[in-house]
């Protein structure tokens, strides 16, 4: 086995590369919410990822750079909302620097934070654990309850496009 340092002598992935091979994993969208002091906040997420089932745990993984980060960890808890295939727009303009990312999107207010309308599944969290990971960091959180609408279909991301999913024949 190479040991780490190692491998990190050898192997230099151009940032860009990474991101464009990496964006063959299809994956879902989430905006992840909570209360600020003046102001609701939200980021689109989507390295959300289920850890534990018991306890129930979730991960996801904010940059270090973001600016909304720091302000949702002080909360202390937030809201996961898995986006519907109608929410490309609320997922652009939840990923897109402007002062208010609420504007023109319509949600109701929860104990953890913002709840986005139509929202295929979420997930309220308590922020339990920060680990470092490179240039992001990995958020696990503590489920403290959490909903989905079966009927309803997801929005994808894949190689930098939203898009829909639709089940194979069976
Ligand atoms: C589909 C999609 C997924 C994203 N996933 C993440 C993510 O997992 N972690 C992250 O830090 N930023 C992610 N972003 C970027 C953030 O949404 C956005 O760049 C960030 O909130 C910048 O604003 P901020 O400085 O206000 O945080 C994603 C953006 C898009 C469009």
């Amino acid at each position: 086995m190479p040991t780490a340092e190692s491998t990190e002598e050898r192997v230099s992935v151009p940032p860009e590369r990474y991101r464009q091979v990496l964006g063959h994993l299809a994956t879902g969208v989430t905006v992840i919410t909570a209360y600020g002091r003046q102001q609701p906040l939200g980021m689109t997420v989507n390295s959300v990822t289920s850890l534990s089932l018991n306890p129930a745990l979730i991960l996801f993984c904010p940059a270090k750079s973001s600016s909304t980060w720091p302000r949702i960890r002080a909360t202390g808890c937030c809201r996961i909302n898995v986006m519907a295939g109608h929410h490309a727009s609320i997922a652009r303009q939840f990923s897109v620097t402007d002062p208010d990312r609420f504007q023109g999107a319509l949600w109701t207010r929860q104990p953890a934070g913002p709840a986005l309308d139509d929202a295929v599944a979420w997930i309220e969290c308590t922020l339990r654990d920060e680990h470092d990971g490179g240039d992001h960091s990995i958020v696990v959180a503590e489920v403290v309850s959490l909903d989905a609408a079966p009927a309803s279909t997801p929005l994808v991301f894949f190689r930098g496009r939203y898009g829909t999913f639709s089940s194979c024949p069976a």
